[in-house]
């Protein structure tokens, strides 16, 4: 099962990557979760909160008949389900452009596929993108705001914030409802391992962006190919630890990452090694706190990164996290279009 090799050099994890300017363009979008402060994620995990505990028709008035547009050039269940969840919630009209059945395959480009959706009326565009920084080419080129669904190997922020609310409903529950505003002591003493495919993972990066911010200790476990030894240096409390027993021992939470076989050519992985040092079994679930939990961004790879046991087990919160994509989701288009009215550009003007 291993992948041909054609080059013995390690990869880094930090690829060239497209430009990132320090903030976004438009101050409603969503791109990078290190542009959100801690008292702007406090605001979106208590919006989030009464989100979802509100009366279905008063939620439905919010953004009523306002349009936003999906545009997804790569698969997704998860993300782009719950983003257009999250939006009819709030009473809005969604249209979704997929690469496969759109004009994209006749070529046309993502800045003239961007102008497209808003000459029909999109207030707010939804990427996903396999190109890392298309969200800050979109936004500049629509002037809307843009929250992205994860792009290339860069980032997946609305991932990393219903991360955050999983792991706080656990472990800090006045947290995760916004209720106590979050420091840089909220996550002291919690270990978080992140254990895997490092090196291709959006979902790992915006954590490992975030967590540290906390006060979580991050530690990342995987093979060489995919957790290349400059991992560590990517923010301080993160570090690496290759025995993955050993990282178990020390986690309240374990979040594994979906081994991306289609982005695997060149690098000299055996998925067969790789089960037998990294996969989560009930063996190894054994080394863990019984309190502590497992997640997952998905898709999961039953029978690769976890056994169906642990997937289904008690300590899985793989489903909660899930769930919770739908009200952070709200509160992150709530958000993007009080951003786009108090500038008065919205349709409603
Ligand atoms: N977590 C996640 O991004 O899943 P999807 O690819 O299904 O959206």
């Amino acid at each position: 099962m291993a992948m041909p090799a054609s080059s013995t050099a390690r990869p880094r994890l930090r690829t060239p990557s497209a430009p990132q300017p320090p903030f976004p363009h438009h101050p409603g979008s969503a791109i990078s979760i290190g542009h959100f402060s801690l008292a702007e994620i406090t605001r979106l995990l208590r919006r989030a909160h009464l989100l979802n505990n509100e009366d279905p028709i008063e939620r439905s008035k919010r953004l009523a008949k306002r349009r936003v547009a999906l545009l997804f050039y790569e698969a997704s269940t998860r993300t782009r389900t719950s983003f257009e969840l999250a939006a009819k919630s709030l009473g809005m009209d969604t249209t979704l452009v997929s690469n496969l059945s759109s004009s994209i395959e006749k070529g046309e480009s993502l800045k003239d596929t961007g102008l497209t959706l808003r000459a029909l009326g999109a207030e707010a565009i939804i990427l996903r993108h396999n190109a890392s920084g298309a969200p800050y080419v979109l936004e500049q080129f629509t002037d809307l705001p843009v929250l992205n669904a994860g792009d290339g190997r860069h980032e997946h922020p609305s991932q990393a914030l219903l991360d955050l609310l999983t792991m706080l409903a656990h472990l800090s529950p006045a947290h995760a409802s916004g209720e106590a505003a979050l420091t840089a002591e909220s996550l002291k003493g919690v270990t978080v391992s992140i254990v895997g495919d490092i090196l291709h993972s959006r979902v790992a990066r915006s954590n490992l962006l975030l967590l540290p911010q906390l006060g979580a200790e991050v530690v990342l476990s995987g093979p060489p190919e995919l957790l290349p030894e400059d991992a560590a240096l990517i923010a301080p409390n993160v570090g690496v630890e290759r025995n993955f027993e050993l990282a178990l021992q020390r986690s309240q939470v374990v979040m594994l990452l979906r081994i991306q076989s289609e982005r695997l050519a060149g690098l000299n992985v055996d998925l067969d090694e790789y089960k037998t040092r990294y996969q989560l079994d009930e063996r190894r679930l054994a080394r863990l706190a019984p309190e502590a939990i497992v997640l997952h961004p998905g898709p999961i790879i039953r029978g690769l990164e976890l056994t169906a046991a642990v997937a289904d087990g008690p300590q899985s919160k793989i489903l909660e996290q899930v769930h919770n994509g739908v009200r952070i989701r709200m509160a992150l288009i709530e958000r993007a279009f009080a951003a786009l009215d108090a500038q008065g550009k919205g349709a409603n003007q």
